[in-house]
């Protein structure tokens, strides 16, 4: 597939000169970002990667307004982010469904917020149901579910609420490879036919490679671009694709000068 036809001009997400410092309850500053600055257009599919603590999940936050940066600002569709909105979706770890709500409750959940009548919402709510697999479990509570199927409905209620921006800190990470691969073939599926822009935290070089059409590859703590590598192979991709295996290497030597300065020699890296 031709992933030009998924990518614009037109800003999506606008990152400029973002910086962060936390500050413990000891008082100590933590610079989690040091400036960043990274333009995404409407439609792309950008996978962010980088040494654990080096300020993905900060950044992600940031862009979906659970936090504010120290300097800088961040733009989504030409507005300044000041605080988080339903047009842009975020998909945790950690699923983050409520436990006293059932399956379908939770999906519908943002568009009663948006005060869309009961009939319809559970009209909508089911057919993402459905999309993910689920159709059955709609009067289930979470607990009842898999980790996998959790997740699963975590993204059904991102994309059910129509978000022009996801966002996802690495939601496939918890999952056995069976699911993932599912998974992340739902979400290409669903980016093709939406066109919505993406921001992927992984800490997994193929999947960022599966799936993107731009790597970023952030350095360790202060957070900063290290690579910013456009991603031009035809989808399905697989490790055969042509020029996969390259763009995997090179992704990993940069990942690999980052993880010495973490951890002083750099662990066996395994890619997936
Ligand atoms: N609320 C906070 N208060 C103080 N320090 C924080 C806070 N949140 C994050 N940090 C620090 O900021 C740095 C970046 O954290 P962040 O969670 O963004 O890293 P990350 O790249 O997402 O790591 P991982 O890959 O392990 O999820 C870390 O040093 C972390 O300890
Ligand atoms: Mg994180």
């Amino acid at each position: 597939m031709d992933q030009s036809l998924h990518t614009s001009t037109r800003p999506g997400v606008v990152v400029n000169n973002v910086s962060k410092l936390y500050h413990t309850d000891t008082g100590e500053a933590v610079e989690a970002l040091r400036p960043v600055t990274l333009d995404i257009a409407t439609g792309e599919f950008v996978a962010l990667i980088g040494p654990s603590g080096c300020g993905k999940s900060t950044l992600l936050n940031i862009v979906a307004g659970f936090e504010s940066p120290t300097a800088g600002v961040v733009l989504v569709d030409g507005e300044k982010v000041t605080r988080p909105d339903m047009r842009r979706g975020m998909v945790f770890q950690q699923y983050a469904l409520f436990p006293w709500l059932n399956i379908r409750d939770n999906i519908a959940f943002g568009l009663r917020q948006r005060g869309m009548p009961r009939k319809e919402r559970e009209a909508v709510a089911n057919r993402y149901l459905d999309l993910v697999g689920l159709g059955e479990f709609g009067d289930a509570r979470p607990d009842a579910l898999s980790g996998g199927m959790k997740q699963r409905v975590a993204l059904a209620r991102v994309f059910a609420t129509e978000p022009s921006t996801i966002l996802m800190d690495e939601p496939f990470g918890a999952l056995d490879a069976l699911t993932r691969g599912f998974l992340q073939q739902e979400l290409l599926r669903i980016w093709r036919e939406h066109r919505k822009t993406v921001l992927l935290v992984t800490h997994s070089v193929q999947e960022a490679l599966f799936l993107a059409t731009r790597v970023v590859v952030m350095t360790s703590r202060p957070g900063r671009i290290k690579l910013d590598q456009h991603v031009a192979l035809p989808y399905p991709r697989t490790l055969a694709t042509p020029g996969f295996r390259e763009l995997e290497a090179m992704i990993l030597t940069a990942l690999d000068d980052e993880l010495r300065k973490t951890y002083g020699t750099a662990p066996q890296l395994v890619s997936d």
